[in-house]
């Protein structure tokens, strides 16, 4: 076990077990300080969310976050109770300092009453030990000066609305403490009852229950609903999963009690704000604004990695231009002709700071309005043709048109697309009684296998991935190898072909029987202002870097609103994992046609 406490870990290890100290001499004083003193966090809710009684379906049924009235809305779900290191150790301090400073203390009358605030200002000073976080935000470089504005959301605040955060963890401690922090600042500004917190931990190796524990223990002080869950693996080794499938496994448990507050409760969310690495809070604000003011279906940040002394944008796996082409793997200084987005309109908003339309996002901390989504149905999902390598069977034959075997997030904005065209033509429907225009000419794209296309390239190719892949075993002595360390880890390296963009032109335009740009359109947008990273990162220095001075004209046009919504891309880059073997698998890219009335068709 001791080989799991990589370096990086101690220091977290040593301030969570300083913090447990604290939160739980906190924690505890109105229990029974005696049973609660020998086993941590004992508290038993019920794990469903319960159904209004005949009493409350007669009357008005309550519809509020109110944890002290409906205990279930804050639970744990599947505790990992195995053996922690340092278990003991903790566990012994944690009595004693219990037993002499504390007991004694909460026992006497004259002591007892516990101010709350003097909890929530222990909680402040918990979370603003941990560096950047809290503390550097606010002095951050964002255009439009809008770091400076304190009423900035105040209109977004004033509206009441709520809001259900989501975050999958798996293996990844090192920003937990972070993204608890931003939580913490959330709620205080959305008010506690206004939020819902759905933590789901995918088969942590690492100290993540612990940090667990202290997420907990925050959120029932403070008195914040949620659901922590922690669940095994789909696979007894990871090696042999399927990345795209767990992605999809993971999003849809975290939004479990999403789905249960609305069929049980009638309780329905305006956004869904899912965290991925760290976000200051008001750019999650600002990100919602944006989701709001756009009526949006997604609003994504961009999400940039330390590489190299440099940022580099990540989550090339799952972000798509426009016109379908993926994101360039640009630096946070680079020159306005070497931004991100490839497609024209993009890069030029990208460079004023302004949102922009993409085909698919993920990157970093992103809102979905479940109005246009999970309460429509939609949920994550996968392609299942892949080959299993632990098995003996051949590999499934593939057309060269099947569906593209990428990630559960590019599946879920292909979902969006054809939700949002659907829509618009049952609104049509409804209001003329007519039916829709109906084509039947096939589909006809030429599908071309960047492979395929030149073959001294791909042995090159193939020479240069093979020794990408030698390195990564090497490197792979780690104990959980798929562990969270960034959003780029699961994109296709540039060895292996990953900045190879197939073209365009190879699909030819206006072949489509009915355009694509007849449908109505998703709403997905990119924040450029909205950057998410990653502990450790310099964010003054990535700051200056996007931004500059800052300095911009307050009334700039298009700064929430986009004005001119394209259609979909007719063809998209596709990467994709057509085997298992976890989230670092073989990826393959080809461009792949994108019809969305072919779609609407097969789900007649
Ligand atoms: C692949 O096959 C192995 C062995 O049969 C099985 O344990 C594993 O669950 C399979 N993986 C997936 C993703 O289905």
């Amino acid at each position: 076990m001791a080989i799991s406490l990589r370096r990086r870990n101690l220091s977290r290890l040593a301030f969570v077990a300083a913090a447990l100290f604290l939160v739980r001499a906190l924690f505890f004083p109105s229990s029974d300080p005696a049973s609660s003193s020998r086993s941590f966090a004992t508290t038993t809710h019920t794990n469903q969310i319960e159904e209004h009684n005949f009493i409350e379906r007669a009357t008005r049924p309550d519809k509020s976050l109110n944890v002290q009235r409906h205990k279930f809305l804050q639970s744990r779900i599947g505790r990992d109770s195995r053996h922690e290191v340092l278990g003991d150790v903790i566990r012994n301090g944690i009595n004693d300092y219990w037993d002499r400073f504390q007991l004694p203390y909460i026992m006497s009358k004259d002591t007892a009453p516990m101010d709350a605030q003097h909890v929530l200002s222990a909680i402040d000073q918990l979370l603003s030990l941990n560096g950047w976080v809290a503390a550097l935000c606010p002095t951050l470089v964002r255009p439009f000066n809008q770091n400076k504005r304190e009423d900035a959301w105040d209109d977004i605040i004033r509206q009441d609305h709520i809001y259900y955060f989501a975050i999958v963890i798996h293996s990844a401690d090192h920003f937990l403490v972070d993204q608890l922090a931003v939580i913490v600042q959330m709620a205080k500004r959305l008010g506690n009852n206004n939020i819902f917190v759905s933590m789901l931990d995918y088969d942590s190796r690492d100290s993540t229950e612990t940090i667990v524990d202290l997420c907990e223990a925050v959120l029932t002080l403070l008195g914040v609903p949620f659901r922590i869950r922690r669940v095994p693996g789909m696979t007894e080794d990871p090696n042999t999963a399927y990345y795209p499938l767990e992605e999809a496994h993971m999003r849809n448990l975290a939004l479990e009690p999403l789905k249960e507050l609305q069929q049980k409760r009638q309780i329905k969310f305006h956004r869904v704000i899912w965290l991925k690495g760290f976000t200051c809070p008001n750019d999650i604000l600002e990100t919602i604004k944006i989701s709001l003011a756009n009526d949006a279906a997604m609003v994504c940040g961009m999400d940039w990695a330390e590489h190299n002394g440099f940022f580099i944008f990540s989550d090339r796996w799952r972000t798509r231009d426009i016109e379908g082409d993926q994101f360039r793997q640009s630096k946070s200084s680079s020159k306005p002709d070497a931004v991100p987005p490839r497609d024209k309109v993009g890069a030029a908003r990208y460079a004023q700071h302004l949102p922009f339309q993409v085909f698919c996002c993920e990157a970093g901390t992103h809102v979905v309005d479940p109005a246009q989504s999970y309460y429509k149905g939609i949920s994550y999902r996968a392609g299942t043709d892949f080959h299993n390598l632990s098995t003996t069977e051949e590999p499934p034959t593939r057309n060269p048109d099947s569906p593209c075997l990428d990630s559960s997030q590019a599946w879920f904005c292909r979902d969006l697309w054809v939700r949002s065209a659907r829509d618009a033509m049952d609104e049509v429907d409804r209001v003329n009684g007519g039916s829709p225009p109906r084509g039947n000419r096939k589909r006809d794209v030429e599908l071309i296998d960047v492979a395929q296309r030149d073959p001294l390239m791909d042995e090159a190719r193939a020479a240069n991935a093979e020794e990408a892949k030698q390195k990564r075993e090497a490197a792979a002595a780690a104990l959980d190898p798929d562990a969270n360390v960034g959003s780029d880890y699961d994109a296709m390296s540039d060895e292996e072909g990953g900045e190879v963009v197939p073209p365009a032109e190879d699909i030819e335009q206006g072949r489509l029987s009915i355009p694509n740009s007849v449908f109505r359109p998703a709403r997905i947008l990119v924040n450029p202002r909205c950057p998410t990273t990653y502990a450790g990162v310099s964010h003054t220095q990535l700051a200056l870097d996007l931004f500059g001075n800052g300095e911009t004209n307050e009334e700039v046009r298009g700064k929430y609103v986009l004005e001119d919504w394209e259609g979909a891309p007719e063809s998209f880059v596709c990467q994709e994992q057509r085997q298992t073997g976890g989230r670092k698998a073989t990826k393959t890219q080809r461009r792949l046609g994108f019809s969305i009335h072919d779609e609407l068709q097969r789900l007649q």
